[in-house]
Order: structure tokens, then sequence, then C-alpha cells
């Protein structure tokens, strides 16, 4: 199957491609565009970071997880096409040699081609935008620095989106050489193309499918990319519920909960890095069935409906029901993940994500708490983790327990034995089953007194 996308603003046609060729190795290996770095192969470092830019805008991604089908009528550029035609650098290369940004310079590909995106979407959240590019030896201070001095310069005119390659034609045939893979264009193509090839692997963003290439050295068989389903990626909001397409990413969630659940997206600021959130997808976060994945505790927490299809046939069901046990999810062959729904109400949610680092790190437990409080007395409670169990699980027994009672903390406190017999945790590297108790049990507090304006939250802390 043929393949287009613009590469520093040059055409570029492949043929016959292997679908699991990351961008990285074809742009290092063939191309001989050695500027975007190889730190970890995983997208932890942003050492890999490029540009692309399609109808939607400029998004900064992670090189090393990125499967070249899933750049089809996209424009990428790299490190070594960020200066003007006449080798003028761009305001964000120019202000981190003025302002002494780079040591070793190892990272400084990755972290220019995030301050670019950053700079072409006049974003000036830097902590946000660099979250996803470490440096080992220059401090961020200067990095940062230079990133707000380019903030004041405009965006330089060669950085003007060049015009796209066209649609390509409907293409869910096969690749000719082995191994197959299919780029179906809609839901329909996608059904029925999945349902002749039940075997085959869905890839939507590739944030974990990537590292079963790039890390457990995986072959995925036949190979099913997401990224061209275009009726997958929308979103409806209407008076009763929030619709969400399976393969709307992280980021455009993230915008869309900061009206709807403030809380809900401040737990999406802290899910991987911009070049995560620029590609993982919401289906891809669910249908991976992982008991640390950050979305199914606030899902389940508000009550969301899951909307799964097999070639003709649709069925739906309450989010939670889907996590049938550790790795196993009631999805029957063939079948896939199409969309969630959200019921809109009055906003209770609250939703806590603790882990080892701030930014860039998965969850040791996500808690996520809906309780309605109606006259000082618990009506209805809805309290999802992830963490605390094989999958993610809601707390019915403590939900039952507050239930009638005053919302109170002593109504808190006779929860306390609770929580075990709903969650035996384990211990891992993240944290241990006693600290994973525990943290769940202070969590319901933290929420209680979120609830009635508690000052709880450090990182509000003025000097
Ligand atoms: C550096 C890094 C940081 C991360 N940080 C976080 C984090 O903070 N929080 C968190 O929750 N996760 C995190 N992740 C994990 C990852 O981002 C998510 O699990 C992601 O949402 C997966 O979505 P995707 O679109 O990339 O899925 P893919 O990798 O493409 O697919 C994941 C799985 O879902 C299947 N699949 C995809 N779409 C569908 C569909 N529509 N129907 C059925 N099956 C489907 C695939 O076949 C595969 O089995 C991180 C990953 C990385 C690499
Ligand atoms: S090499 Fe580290 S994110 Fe890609
Ligand atoms: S300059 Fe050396 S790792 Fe950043």
């Amino acid at each position: 199957m043929d393949l287009t996308f613009l590469l520093n603003g040059e055409r570029v046609l492949l043929s016959d491609i292997s679908p699991t060729t990351t961008l990285l190795d074809w742009l290092r290996e063939t191309r001989g565009l050695t500027g975007t770095k190889e730190g970890c192969n995983e997208g932890d470092c942003g050492a890999c970071t490029v540009m692309v830019q399609d109808a939607a805008g400029a998004r900064a991604l992670n090189a090393c997880i990125l499967f070249l089908p899933q750049l089809q009528n996209k424009a990428v550029t790299t490190v070594e096409g960020l200066a003007g035609p006449d080798g003028t650098l761009h305001p964000v290369q120019q202000a981190m040699v003025a302002l002494d940004g780079s040591q070793c310079g190892f990272c400084t590909p990755g972290f220019v081609m995030s301050m670019a995106t950053a700079h072409t979407n006049g974003d000036t959240n830097f902590d946000d935008a660099l979250a996803g590019n470490l440096c080992r030896c220059t401090g961020y201070a200067p990095i940062v620095r230079a990133a707000e001095a380019a903030a004041l310069e405009p965006v330089p005119d060669w950085m003007a989106p060049a015009d796209l390659p066209p649609p390509q034609p409907a293409s869910t045939k096969a690749g000719a050489t082995p191994p197959r893979w299919f780029a179906p264009q809609s839901l329909d193509e996608l059904a029925w193309t999945y349902a002749d090839h039940p075997d085959a692997t869905l890839v939507a963003g590739a944030t974990d499918v990537g590292l079963w290439v790039t890390k457990q050295m995986r072959d995925l068989g036949t190979v099913i990319f997401l990224n061209r389903v275009t009726d997958m990626g929308w979103i409806e909001v209407t008076d009763d519920a929030l619709h969400i397409g399976a393969g709307v990413t992280m980021d455009r969630v993230q915008s869309l909960m900061v009206d709807h659940s403030p809380t809900y997206a401040e737990l999406i600021r802290r899910y991987g890095s911009s070049q995560v959130r620029n590609a993982a997808t919401i289906g891809g976060n669910i249908a991976n069935g992982s008991p640390i994945g950050d979305n199914p505790p606030a899902l389940i927490a508000l009550g969301a409906t899951l909307h799964l299809r097999h070639g003709n046939s649709q069925r739906s069901m309450p989010i939670e029901e889907f996590f049938i046990a550790y790795g196993q999810q009631d999805r029957f062959p063939g079948e896939f993940v199409e969309a969630v729904s959200i019921p809109r109400g009055q906003d209770r949610l609250g939703c806590y994500k603790l882990s080892k680092r701030f930014d860039q790190d998965i969850s040791a437990v996500c808690g996520c708490f809906n309780i309605t409080v109606e006259d000082d007395k618990v009506t209805k409670a809805r309290i999802a983790f992830g963490g605390m169990a094989g999958i993610p699980k809601r707390a019915t027994t403590v939900e039952q327990t507050l239930i009638g009672k005053d919302w109170s903390a002593d109504a808190i406190a006779t929860t306390w034995d609770d929580w075990s017999k709903d969650f035996t945790p384990m211990s891992d590297m993240r944290a241990s089953a006693d600290y994973r108790l525990n943290a769940a049990r202070n969590l319901l507090i933290r929420y209680f007194l979120d609830d009635i304006g508690a000052q709880t939250n450090v990182l509000e802390v003025q000097p």
C-alpha cells in the first residue's frame, strides 16, 4: 500500500513498507536525518520529538513510537527542517543559543521541536509543553527562559503548514508484502475489515503498541491502523451526555473536560506528556484493560457507557462491566471500542492521581469520587480506583456505607474497614499494598476536605 506525507516540506512517497517501521528508525537509518535522537525508545524522554501538522494543527509527537502509516497525509518537521530556507535560525533555536539552553546537546533537538510546536500554537505553558523532554545536564531554567524569550517573536513565515498531500482513495486493502496491514477510512470499513481479520492488531495512537515493537520486539502480525477512521474521532455534546469517539486523543479529551469536569482535565494534564497525550486515544486507554490506566476510574465514577461494535452489531454496557479480570475484557474477537458516553449533570467528580513523579508517570493509585449530597446527606456514591486491583474497580462496600449518612468526617471514618473488603492491592515497584490501601482511605478524606473548601493542594501554595 502506498503512503505519502511531507518531510521538511518535501513530498515522500513510500510503497510496501513494513507497517511497524518507526518514524525514528526510518529518519535515522533510511534518510540519514540523525538530528532526531534516540534516548529511551519508549516515549519517555522526548529526545525524538518531531512536529506533525495536519488540518487540525501542529502537534509534538515522539518519533520512536510512531509508525510510518500513522503519518499518511501529514506534514512532518524534524530539527533539520526548522531553520528558514536561507539558514536563519528559528526563534526557539536562536533563543537556546543566546540563553545557554544546551550543554551536551543530546536532548536539544527534542526540546527545540517541542518548543517550536508550542511557539507555532501560541502555547506559553512551558511546564506542560516541556514535561515530556528530559535534560540531564543543562537544567530547565535556561531552557524555559529561552522558550519565554522566543514567545515574544512572531512565528516565522516558513513555519506556515505547507500544502498537505491530497487525501488518498479508500484503502482497506492490505499492503502487498507481509506483514499485512490495513488502513480503513470509516467505521464501516473498519468493522468489516476487523470482522474478517479478528486476529489483527488494532493500532490507534501506538503509545502502548509502539512499545510492544520497540521494547518487546513483538511481531504484530496483521495490523489495522485506526488513524484514518475519520468518524471515530468525533466529539458530540448534547444536553444529556458527552459522546466521545474512541479515536479522540487524550489532548482533545483534556480540552473538552476543561469546561465540563475540571478535575478530570487536571487528571489528564498529569497523563504522560504532551507528546503522549497528542497520540494516545481514549479508546486505546480503555481497550488495553490496564489496571492503572487513568481514564477508566474517572469514567466509572462518572457512570459512563461504553459502545462496542462488531460488523453491523453494536452493543453498549456500563463501562465497569467491560473489565472482567486482569488482562480480560468483555470484547469478542473482531469487536472494537467505538465510543464512550458520559452522562451530564451536576459536576461532583474529584480525581486524584498518586505517582512518584508529578509529570510523565504512571499512577500508583488513581482514585475518582462522584458523591452526591442532598440536604447534607449522601444520596448517591460512585467511587472507582485504578492501581488497587487487577482491573479498574468500584469501592462498592464503601459506597454503600456512605449512602444515607451525613456528609461528614465521622461518616467517612466509618468506612475505614470497608476498604479492605473492596480491595486487596498488591505491592510492586510503584507502591506497597499497605500504602495503596491507606492512600485510598485518605483520598476520600481529601475529597471531603476539597468539597467543604479546605485548602489541601500544595500546588496552590503561593509564595
Ligand atoms: C511515555 C508514556 C507515558 C504514559 N503515561 C500514561 C499515563 O500517565 N496514564 C495512562 O493511563 N496511560 C499512560 N500511558 C499508556 C498509554 O498512553 C495508554 O494506554 C494509551 O491510552 C493507549 O492508547 P493508544 O491510542 O496509544 O493505544 P494503542 O497503543 O494504539 O493500543 C492499545 C491497545 O488497545 C487496542 N485498541 C486501540 N484502540 C482500540 C479500539 N478502538 N478498540 C479496541 N481495541 C483498541 C490495541 O489493539 C492495543 O491492544 C503512557 C504511555 C507512554 C508510552
Ligand atoms: S527516544 Fe525517548 S521518547 Fe523517543
Ligand atoms: S543538554 Fe545534555 S541532556 Fe540536555
